[in-house]
């Protein structure tokens, strides 16, 4: 595979996209050109649109923020000023348009509780395409997984010594789980700044309720006002965002203004395409593919 070819066809990958939206931008050669940051956020603000679930960070406060909270969970010494990231439901609910993340803040959350004492936040949200594509880079077909236990997966399942029987322990195929395409060539981002209460955005019959149950019906459950938990609808304002398109000889990687993924309009976010949204996709992909 010629790398250069190969490279102008993925920087088109991104640009049909971006050019779709980007009106504004009256030409341009879609086989040569980085995408602008502008155009960068056009992509980021449909993946925000289009993802469930981000990876949301935090800061462990220090000791005396934390008084009281420690001993009731008995949390390990040391965790002061440690980041701590895990996987939230995200959404994009808000009828202002700036591309601030709605999130359902469940108060007894270690995320929550770390924002309420100042921390400020880090979500990181990555692009995973809805269908592999026909053709990728590189990497052998795995086979279809069998319905399995949860047990087998700690090794104590009556269906492990099947497996290690045929297979062996030590040869355990750790690819199996390798994703269908290259993620390291699509797009991702990290929105930096803090959580803040939607104010009035905790009515169930809101519009905020029935977008954030719409991307995540489960989350019905756990809706402000239920009985378990303490739970309250939070935007995560966005102060800074940092942008990896993909490869850097093909796409944007770097500091996008936050006025400019403020900016972007839904129409525009609408109207881009991103790698992998449509069927029979091919990640060495030619403008049009998509
Ligand atoms: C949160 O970030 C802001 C900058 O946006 C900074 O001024 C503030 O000190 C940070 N808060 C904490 C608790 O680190």
């Amino acid at each position: 595979m010629k790398p250069v070819a190969a490279g102008n066809a993925l920087l088109s990958c991104f640009t049909v996209g971006a050019a779709a939206a980007a009106a504004s931008v009256p030409s341009f050669d879609h086989d040569l050109r980085i995408p602008t940051s502008y155009e960068s956020a056009v992509l980021g603000r449909r993946i925000l649109a289009l993802t469930p679930l981000g990876t949301l960070a935090t800061v462990f406060p220090h000791a005396k923020e934390s008084d009281g909270i420690a001993p009731l969970e008995r949390r390990p010494p040391g965790l002061d000023g440690l980041p701590y990231s895990l996987m939230e439901y995200i959404a994009d609910c808000e009828e202002d348009g700036l591309g601030n993340p709605t999130i359902l803040a469940i108060t007894i959350g270690t995320t929550f509780k770390n924002a309420a004492a100042g921390s400020n936040v880090s979500l990181a949200v990555q692009w995973t395409p809805p269908h592999p594509p026909a053709k990728r880079i590189e990497g052998k077909k795995t086979k279809k997984a069998k319905k399995r236990s949860w047990l087998s997966y700690l090794g104590w399942g009556d269906d492990v010594k099947e497996g290690h029987h045929k297979h062996g322990r030590h040869h355990h195929d750790y690819h199996s789980a390798a994703l269908p395409y290259s993620a390291a060539n699509l797009p991702r981002f990290s929105l930096l700044g803090h959580l803040e209460p939607i104010e009035g955005g905790d009515d169930r019959d809101g519009h905020v309720a029935s977008c954030y149950v719409k991307s995540h019906p489960d989350a019905k459950y756990w809706l402000p006002g239920n009985r378990i938990h303490q739970a309250h609808f939070v935007r995560l304002v966005v102060d800074q965002v940092y942008w990896v398109g993909g490869f850097g000889d093909r796409a944007f990687i770097g500091w996008i203004p936050v006025e400019e993924w403020q900016r972007v309009t839904r129409e525009e976010w609408q109207n881009a395409r991103l790698p992998g949204e449509k069927k029979g996709w091919k990640e060495w992909s030619v403008a049009g593919d998509l």
